[in-house]
């Protein structure tokens, strides 16, 4: 028995799988099995209130997910999937309360990982996974970063490697008019923007993905922003002069390779036992804004009145 077939038998008898993807390692339940899918809010710690993507194999079983696919949302699916892009489209019959927190969209996404396709062709049916951290935490990307946050609460690690692209999927509602943007990630929002011939627009109105919370994402250390390498220098000697272990992360020259290492370099932090890092910002371009999204909400500490 390889590691998919067990992956197979215990999610059909309700247990939960971490599964590897481009992006970062999913929790992952079947969708249809409710209890199983809240066994997945208890372990992550994660409030009901934050609904859960469904992964599906292709862009041919989204409607059977969806009430309706709009030419939004299926311009979006064709040109990006198997890849890093979650679509909100008004949710089906099929797909339970618990997933959406009783919202009228669900998320959908087909993973681009071939040990996660093969999972999703052999069930045929979707997996519910939030990323495989404590909620709040930083996300795994990394089978070993999984069994550090989890350890037993997991019934397996599905062990794809390390994930390619290091950030989670970019999030885009194409249930509002115009279609908006809800958290950047890793298709850079300006190729999105392009498919809708440039009628995308950023998120209004209410949070609606606790992606959008100011602080997530975040390592036990404080982390701190630079926008230069030589501010990022000048920081560390001040605060290594005040007696504190410090330490910087900078990937600025290699947006692809920031976006991979970020979560484990983030961890390598905690590791060390470093009181702060410091984190110099990217520019804003390409996977520029998943990065610089993930870090501010990193950083982000309440001020005493919050
Ligand atoms: O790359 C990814 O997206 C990874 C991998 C595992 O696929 N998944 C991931 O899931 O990042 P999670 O649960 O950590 O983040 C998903 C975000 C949450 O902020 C959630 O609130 C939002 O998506 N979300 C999901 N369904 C939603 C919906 N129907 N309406 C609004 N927000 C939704
Ligand atoms: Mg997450």
């Amino acid at each position: 028995m390889n590691d998919v077939d067990r992956a197979v038998e215990i999610l059909l008898n309700g247990g939960l799988v971490a599964i590897p993807t481009e992006t970062v390692y999913g929790l992952a339940a079947l969708a249809t099995d409710e209890a199983a899918v809240r066994r997945i809010f208890a372990v992550k710690g994660r409030p009901a209130d934050h609904p859960l993507i469904v992964h599906i194999e292709s862009a041919a079983s989204m409607a059977s997910w969806a009430e309706t696919v709009n030419p939004s949302a299926a311009t979006l699916a064709a040109a990006c999937w198997p890849g890093p892009l979650t679509l909100l489209v008004a949710r089906g019959e099929r797909v339970p309360d618990v997933i959406t927190g009783g919202r009228p969209t669900v998320g959908l996404r087909v993973p681009a990982h071939p040990l996660t396709t093969e999972l999703l062709r052999r069930l045929g049916t979707g997996l519910a996974a939030p990323s495989a951290n404590r909620f709040g935490r930083v996300s795994p990307t990394t089978a070993a970063h999984v069994l550090a946050d989890l350890g037993d609460d997991v019934d397996l690690i599905l062990d794809g490697g390390p994930c390619p692209i290091g950030v989670e999927s970019t999030i885009v509602d194409t249930t509002t008019q115009p279609v908006q943007i809800l958290r950047p990630g890793g298709i850079p929002m300006d190729a999105i923007d392009a498919l809708l011939g440039g009628r995308l627009a950023s998120a209004a109105g209410p949070s609606r993905a606790s992606g959008m919370l100011d602080s997530h994402y975040a390592p036990n250390c404080r982390v701190e922003l630079a926008t230069t390498g030589q501010e990022a220098h000048r920081l560390l000697a001040q605060l290594t002069d005040s007696g504190a272990c410090a330490g910087i992360i900078d990937g600025t020259d290699n947006l692809v390779a920031y976006a991979q290492h970020l979560y484990a370099w983030l961890r390598d932090a905690d590791e060390q036992c470093l009181d702060t890092v410091i984190a110099v910002l990217p520019s804003a371009e390409g996977l520029g804004h998943a990065i610089i999204d993930r870090l501010r909400k990193a950083a982000f500490s309440p001020s005493p009145a919050d």
